[in-house]
């Protein structure tokens, strides 16, 4: 049987291991994909430290997937051989539950599916998805390029495009790590006043790179007065991984503005009396579905919209996983199988 290098983690807090596997054959409506390149989110931290409860030990990381389908299963119409996909974090729903048929498909309670959690995902060679979880890779972008707006880029792209804000709005962008470098960028092409809010003065002229009208170094200055100056945020994105950070720029919202929570902090505190009295809204998000993602990489295209990628070999995950984790790459660490 042919063979192929995958990076598995054993249990919670272990070690990547490259091992040879045997190439998996796709089942009735899943697709094989031959494995580009994939992004390394900090979501993945979830799985390789044993946060996600219930996790099954071995597995493959990987939710930000890129690459050429291989191979497809019975009664898969839709996709052949050749085509470039990529897969995300929404790793596939049943589509008959009330849920899926009123389109919530992350509410899917039939039969919910996360990649690289649910199934082994793409710190791999090949591997393996449901049709119903793959996007369309449009040939303007290379596998390098697309794979991180798979689950940052659409994150961010649907949480803002979900959101009140309009054109013209202040929209706060707090984080400017692999989620925060896209979600500027992306507020920017939307037409927003975007102001990007990071730690420390080293991040400002990449920030204003990206298009942010305004920075603000949240380690010398308080985000929600300066955000305040400004006249107050229609929307702020939290992207960071703190929710003390989170925290600290609810103040910063204008009057019915809206926090959207989308970095996996552990906890955040909220001010029942500054909620009231600007009746600000505190939500979540979290990524989206297949068709989301050909959406955020259409409007890749469009816009320019790009990801800045450190690219790492599989074979180096261990580094490439320190790197994104010690908050240092700038912006998106990116594994490549060299396929
Ligand atoms: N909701 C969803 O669907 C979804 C999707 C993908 C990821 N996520 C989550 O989003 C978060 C960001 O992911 P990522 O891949 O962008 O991570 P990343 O590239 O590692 O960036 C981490 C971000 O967290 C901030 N941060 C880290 N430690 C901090 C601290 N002590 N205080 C304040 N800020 C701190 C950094 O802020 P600075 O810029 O100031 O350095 C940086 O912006 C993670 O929690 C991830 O699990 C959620
Ligand atoms: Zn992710």
């Amino acid at each position: 049987m042919p063979k192929m290098r995958a990076a598995q983690v054993t249990r919670p807090g272990g070690p990547f291991e490259i091992v040879e596997r045997e190439i998996p054959q796709p089942g009735a409506g899943q697709v094989r994909i031959k494995v580009q390149a994939c992004g390394i989110c900090h979501s993945d931290s979830l799985v390789k430290e044993g946060h996600w409860p219930g996790l099954q030990y071995p597995r493959v990381l990987g939710h930000e997937v890129v690459g050429v389908v291989d191979a497809v299963g019975a009664g898969v119409t839709q996709w052949q051989p050749g085509q470039r996909v990529g897969v995300g974090w929404h790793g596939g729903h049943c589509g008959t539950c009330n849920n899926c048929r009123s389109g919530d498909f992350f509410g899917c309670t039939v039969n919910l599916q996360i990649t690289g959690i649910s199934f082994d995902g793409g710190y791999a060679e090949y591997m393996i998805a449901p049709a119903i979880a793959i996007a369309l890779v449009p040939d303007d972008l290379s596998a390098v390029e697309a794979a991180p707006l798979m689950c940052a880029g659409i994150t961010t792209y649907n949480a803002l495009r979900n959101s009140d804000a309009r054109s013209g709005d202040l929209v706060g962008v707090l984080g400017l790590g692999g989620l925060g470098h896209l979600g500027v960028q992306y507020a920017v092409k939307m037409g927003f006043k975007t102001v990007a809010i990071a730690r420390g003065k080293d991040k400002e002229p990449l920030a204003k790179k990206l298009g942010a009208w305004r920075y603000i170094d949240s380690q010398t200055q308080d985000p929600a007065a300066e955000l305040q100056k400004l006249g107050g945020a229609k929307v702020i994105i939290a992207t960071v991984t703190n929710g003390d950070a989170m925290s600290a720029v609810q103040g910063g919202l204008g009057v019915n503005g809206t926090l959207i929570v989308i970095g996996a902090a552990q906890s955040m505190q909220i001010s029942p009396l500054v909620l009231i009295g600007g009746r600000h809204s505190v939500k979540g998000w979290y990524s989206g579905t297949a068709i989301d993602s050909q959406d955020t990489l259409a409007f890749s295209v469009l816009s320019g919209v790009r990801s800045m990628n450190e690219v790492y070999p599989l074979e180096r995950v261990a580094e490439a996983y320190e790197r994104m984790m010690s908050g240092k790459a700038r912006f998106r660490v990116v594994l490549t199988t060299g396929l």
